[in-house]
């Protein structure tokens, strides 16, 4: 009988605790009343810390008027345990066998893995959950089999809930719009669910499947800290319930449209991943785990090859105007300045001369490209870049070739009209004569031309998500989509994919296990930018960030922004360039030059050293970039807002070896012109650089500097 743990009744006999560690963290899991549930899952616990002592720790008396057993807050919370909140679990046979009551009849414990089977004879439900710490990052999943001998309704099944502790009690949200993603929130809890859902079909760019639970007065460097995330790229329910009893928890779960889910007999259903790191270094320790975690990957090595190439995109030079010839000369023009890939955006294929028609129709125009794209591939190669393509695999215009011979492969809800979303409906990639004839497609096109990379986008929500059979098919899409995905990897694994959804939309850890790249935010405006990405980097490192340098005046915002400004911000991501390359006068285009080569100089130290945001001054977007062993750190430091005094604050810096000598050096921008006693560096102390910081120079807003610190 475990310790400490009041009115328990054990069934099994399993050993009570069971830990994981990583090097900064620590996961105890504790059978309670028969359940596996987390004990603690925070900063790393000493190696010979007796467990009991959590349990006891934590143990207290019934409250008035509560329940003579208090069910436990379990990885899988259950009705039939009288859970007084929301169910890890919901499903039914026809309105039978809800009240789940699963019970452990099994552990499997591997060095950084634990498996729990838990099953329920009398509803014929069985539960796994799976828990793998991957460096400092949990992976939790669970697995619910239909054990019964009819179907079984499922209306939803959560990942491990996992508890927060009760000092925790802010939560930060991520949300936004189209080219305004990754903005962050903060909501104080109190008793109640702070609830997002997510029924666009993709993973939005209104609420992302993410969110940080941080104590109080924690910042970018101190405090505790939690990160969470759901690999999905679906439709998501996330939510922090806060019972009277004072228990908190964060559950994610994919969102299942009514019906949608039905297993068999036999049958099983995997959640998709939650990823959940905790850190004592404030929010920028949780945001470093994420990026080691995903830089860790098997498949990220695939980005380790080489530099990442620097990008020239065409879509905002040229949009649905192709020309052969314009595009050469924009080739040439790239290649200048240091492109080492250029990638043909939207418009090239079938009646695709603006966005009303032509999607489904995957064959090169040949009105626009009479000799198929090999002229034009063969300019850029010569020009010694590689050449990308986009493509949208997943929609039809209803003016397409595609639609016209197969009108009943769109998702639709009948007798509703179908409402195109700019101007095009989604295929049903759970249909596999779907799925096959868009894999056969994405592949001729591989097998024909030397694409090194698609930029595979998806433009609109999935609103409308019926499927053949009348039932709902957004999960099935999703599901459908991996596989295709899963598939062109397979057969053509030197291919590297960017995941895009109207910039931002379709950024997540799933959609990442099978693509090399996120297309941040279709706006190229570079103070935007500057919060999109800081709220991007919450999660993702970065290499995995496309971040291009937009035209003068940017398309979407309408406001003018120096090519020093947009190149600062763009150096810090994946670089490239989006923008008519003829119409940047000299000053600009050697500006930019100056900028690619500035990047490609620092772009190791970008790709793999750790994060550290700084907490400055309001108006001020700073942060630095650490290489691992601390020998050297890029620094940017942009004004954004007029400050109210005369100078702006000292700016302390993060992440550096306190104890080293580093020699501090203004790279950007090429031409300076503020009066600023740092202007021609200097050799400082790393404590004093984080202790007492320096003063920055003063600046207009909209200007950006960027210092490079060598030990
Ligand atoms: C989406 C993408 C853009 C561009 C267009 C093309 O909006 O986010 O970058 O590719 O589609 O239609």
């Amino acid at each position: 009988m475990p310790f400490g743990y009041r009115k328990l009744s054990m069934t099994a006999s399993f050993s009570a605790a069971y830990r994981l560690d990583g090097a900064n963290v620590t996961m105890v899991v504790e059978v309670i009343a028969g359940t596996p549930a987390v004990r603690y899952w925070g900063p790393r616990l000493p190696d010979d810390l007796v467990l009991e002592e959590l349990s006891a720790l934590a143990a207290r008396a019934e409250a008035n008027a509560s329940p003579a057993v208090e069910a436990p807050l379990a990885f899988t919370p259950q009705a039939g345990q009288g859970f007084p909140g929301r169910p890890g679990l919901a499903a039914h046979r026809g309105g039978l066998d809800w009240a789940s009551y699963a019970l452990l009849v099994d552990v499997e414990q591997g060095a950084s893995r634990l498996a729990f089977t838990s099953r329920d004879e009398a509803h014929g439900i069985e539960l796994v959950h799976e828990l793998r710490l991957l460096g400092d990052v949990l992976a939790a999943t669970t697995k619910l089999i239909n054990r019964g001998t009819a179907a079984l309704q499922v209306d939803h099944l959560a990942p491990p809930v996992i508890p927060l502790p009760g000092f925790v009690g802010e939560v930060i949200g991520f949300e936004g719009r189209w080219s305004g993603e990754f903005q962050l929130r903060r909501h104080q809890l109190s008793m109640g669910s702070w609830l997002r859902e997510n029924r666009r079909g993709r993973t939005s760019h209104d609420a992302f499947p993410g969110l940080f639970a941080i104590e109080r007065d924690a910042n970018e460097t101190r405090g505790l800290a939690y990160g969470f995330h759901l690999g999905w790229s679906g439709n998501h329910r996330l939510v922090v319930e806060t019972l009277a009893d004072g228990r908190r928890s964060v559950a994610m779960e994919a969102l299942y449209l009514p019906g949608e889910i039905m297993l068999a007999p036999g049958e099983g259903l995997e959640t998709p991943v939650i990823y959940s790191t905790v850190s004592d270094a404030g929010l920028g320790g949780v945001s470093r785990q994420f990026h080691a975690y995903l830089r860790a990957r098997p498949e990220h090595q695939r980005l380790r090859a080489k530099p990442r190439p620097v990008h020239y995109n065409s879509w905002e030079a040229v949009y649905f105007d192709h020309d052969t010839a314009k595009l050469m000369a924009l080739a040439e023009r790239a290649a200048a300045v240091g492109v080492e890939r250029f990638v043909l955006d939207d418009g090239w294929f079938g009646s695709r001369r603006s966005d009303r028609a032509g999607l489904g129709d995957w064959q090169v125009s040949p009105d626009v490209y009479p000799e198929g794209l090999g002229p034009l591939i063969e300019k850029v190669r010569s020009l010694g870049m590689e050449f990308g393509l986009w493509v949208e695999p997943e929609m039809a215009n209803p003016d397409s070739d595609l639609y016209c011979a197969h009108p009943e492969w769109v998702l639709a809800t009948p007798p509703a009209p179908k409402i195109p979303f700019r101007h095009q409906l989604a295929l049903d990639f759970g249909r596999a004569e779907v799925r096959e004839r868009m894999y056969l497609d994405v592949a001729a096109l591989l097998e024909e031309y030397p694409i090194a990379y698609l930029k595979w986008d998806m433009n609109r929500d999935l609103s409308q998500p019926g499927g053949a059979d009348g039932r709902a098919g957004a999960t099935a899409h999703v599901k459908g989509l991996y596989e295709v995905l899963d598939r062109l990897r397979a057969a053509f694994p030197a291919v590297e994919i960017e995941s895009c959804a109207s910039g931002g939309g379709r950024a997540d850890f799933g959609v990442l296990a099978r693509t090399d790249r996120v297309w941040t935010s279709d706006s190229n405006d570079a103070l935007d930018r500057l919060s999109i990405q800081r709220g991007f980097s919450h999660f993702f490192p970065a290499e995995l960030m496309g971040a291009h340098v937009g035209p003068t005046r940017c398309h979407i915002t309408g406001r003018q922004l120096s090519m020093p400004l947009r190149v600062a911000t763009a150096l810090f991501g994946h670089m490239g360039i989006e923008a008519d390359l003829g119409e940047l006068d000299a000053q600009e285009t050697a500006d930019l030059a100056a900028g690619v080569a500035l990047h490609k100089a620092h772009r190791a130290l970008i790709h793999s050293g750790a994060l550290h945001r700084i907490d400055a001054a309001e108006g001020v977007n700073a942060f630095a970039i650490v290489a691992e062993d601390g020998s050297e750190a890029l620094v940017s430091y942009t004004m954004v807002e007029e400050q109210r005094g005369y100078f702006a604050e000292p700016l302390r810096l993060a992440g550096l070896d306190p104890a080293a000598d580093y020699e501090l050096k203004v790279v950007w921008p090429p031409r300076l012109k503020a009066e600023w006693p740092l202007r021609d560096g200097g050799r400082f102390r790393g404590a004093a650089l984080m202790q007492a910081g320096f003063q920055p120079p003063r600046l207009h807003p909209g200007t950006a500097l960027i210092f490079h610190l060598k030990r």
